[in-house]
């Protein structure tokens, strides 16, 4: 069917600074993915997805864009842009581009010219406001630095940041500004992308006058006003426009989106994304964000999972995740590092053979961890900084730096590790950050060799689930959700099924299979462990029958 190609695909996410350095420079280039193209397409991905390579001052590492029509001079230029497109289109592989348009870098020269007076050919291109009483126009708090409101003394105005101050949002109520959209859109189109990661999408309409948020929850409070927008479908549908002239597709991230809203987006002639990230099984360590933490619940992780495969069904399409470049690693969440080969080979499994697109980001299919750095100076990330610097303030130092090591965001933005080589063969040159210390033994040359590997694991995951029907196209049934160890569900499509075992223990485990199954001859056709025994799970095994 025309533009549902995506249901059937994996996707691999780059963020590009931290994958492969093909210039000796220290930073992760296309010159670099260029010659990482072939190793991409071995892991049986179909796809992939390039967080912002566009030119940035990197406040926020790319989500705060100069230039939408360009390459940053640190990753290549278009010519090279094109080269890597070509190629991955020639290796079968889909491409698609990160496309921010909440906001932009305040150094992006609509911007410039924006703040320059109030009446300029720009100064609607974002949200200005007079202060209200001698005060901020609002008591909207940024989710990354302080308030939502910084002060521009050329024009006597605040201006709406509702990421880092470095990033003003866009007025999408001004056409102008949506005609300036759907051209950087044609743009890529043109060029042969084949679609959007749309950043923050859900956020791009705000509520008229812009009330005052609720106060009791901290960065958050202004979020009832800004996300799914007055207008936030109509100007989706106008985009939609845009890509139904091309054979593209739109994936819209939605933090807090629930499957209510989300079904508002994906179902229906009204349609006007095909997926979306939500973020709900993301919280089973976490309260909203990664910085509040509270111990990971098999449960909760489970009932994320159960209602998004339940009510999409049918309706809509799942994306399936549990990295990306604002999540910590997820082994050192979810699995286990002391059990790492298991967890993390489990840990793929669980997701894998849900109904869905599968994304995988770049190291975790040879199960990178989490980094620790001594002191809060050592990152890079502006919300960890700002989290850090802004909450729990009494604790000492060490409790406020274990809560780094566990939600930064700069955990998963350590450099590639490729092979055992000094700054893991990730470059010839001064890495731009740190390597995690472990490089040497989890890298990919190593886990190449090694038939058992996290690596080979994931290959063989992401083969298995292209040719099957029922992982592809199969419903979703639970079992055993009270258990805080066990995680086991049924796919069934057309009177075949598959069954998912998996075990969040690091103990071995006591377990009976589900009565259908024993009704049923079954085969084993995938585990992480090599002899697996009947009635008894290993610390983290996973097995995939087929019956
Ligand atoms: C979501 C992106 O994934 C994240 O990296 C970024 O900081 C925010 N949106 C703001 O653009």
């Amino acid at each position: 069917m025309k533009n549902e190609w995506y249901k059937s695909m994996s996707f691999y996410q780059i963020w590009i600074r931290s994958f492969y350095d093909g210039n000796g420079d220290g930073i992760g280039d296309l010159y670099g993915v260029y010659e990482k193209l072939e190793y991409i397409k071995s892991l049986n991905v179909d796809g992939i997805w390039f967080s912002p390579l566009y030119p940035s001052p990197n406040a926020d590492f790319g989500y705060d864009i100069s230039d939408y029509r360009n390459i940053h001079t640190d990753y290549g230029d278009l010519e090279q842009f094109r080269k890597v497109l070509n190629r991955a289109h020639e290796l079968g592989m889909k491409v698609i581009m990160d496309l921010v348009i909440n906001h932009t870098s305040d150094e992006h020269p609509w911007f410039i010219e924006s703040r320059k007076s109030r009446n300029n050919p720009y100064s609607d291109y974002y949200i200005w406001r007079d202060a209200k009483n001698g005060k901020l126009p609002n008591n909207w708090d940024s989710l990354f630095e302080g308030k939502a409101w910084e002060y521009c003394p050329e024009r006597e105005q605040y201006y709406l940041h509702i990421f880092a101050k470095k990033q003003p949002d866009l007025n999408m109520d001004n056409p102008k500004v949506r005609e300036e959209v759907k051209d950087i859109m044609r743009f890529w189109l043109d060029m042969g992308v084949d679609g959007f990661r749309e950043d923050v999408i859900t956020f791009i309409s705000k509520a008229k006058n812009l009330p005052d948020g609720l106060p009791f929850i901290p960065a958050a409070n202004g979020m009832p006003y800004y996300k799914d927008g007055p207008h936030i479908h109509e100007y989706l549908s106008e985009f939609r426009e845009v890509c139904k002239e091309y054979d593209c597709f739109q994936l819209g991230e939605g933090p807090m989106t629930t499957t209510k809203s989300a079904l508002l987006y994906m179902n229906g002639k009204d349609k006007v994304l095909d997926l979306m990230f939500h973020f709900d099984h993301m919280m089973a360590d976490c309260i909203f964000t990664e910085y509040i933490r509270r111990p990971f619940k098999l449960t909760r992780l489970k009932r994320a999972f159960r209602k998004w495969q339940k009510e999409l069904n049918g309706r809509a399409w799942n994306t399936l995740y549990l990295e990306n470049h604002d999540h910590p690693r997820v082994i050192s969440r979810y699995g286990s590092e002391k059990f790492h080969r298991e967890s993390g080979t489990m840990l793929a499994v669980c997701y894998l053979f849900q109904q869905g697109t599968p994304f995988v980001y770049q190291g975790q299919e040879i199960g990178m961890t989490n980094i620790r750095l001594d002191s809060i100076d050592k990152y890079i990330d502006v919300s960890s900084k700002n989290n850090y610097h802004s909450f729990h303030l009494k604790d000492s130092v060490a409790k406020r730096l274990a809560r780094i090591h566990a939600s930064s965001r700069d955990s998963s933005r350590t450099p590639m590790q490729w092979d055992s080589s000094e700054n893991a063969g990730f470059t010839t040159g001064t890495p731009w950050f740190y390597v995690n210390p472990n490089y040497k033994k989890i890298n990919v040359a190593d886990e190449e060799k090694d038939p058992q590997s996290i690596l080979n694991f994931y290959r063989k995951c992401l083969k298995y689930r292209k040719k099957s029907e029922v992982a592809l196209w199969g419903d979703y049934t639970e079992y055993y959700k009270a258990s805080e160890h066990l995680f086991v569900y049924r796919r069934s499509y057309k009177n075949k099924y598959l069954l998912i075992v998996c075990s969040f223990s690091p103990h071995k485990l006591k377990w009976r299979n589900i009565r259908e199954f024993r009704d049923r001859k079954g085969r084993l056709a995938i585990c992480n462990y090599k002899n697996p025994k009947r009635g008894i799970l290993k610390p983290y095994e996973a097995r995939v029958y087929e019956y």
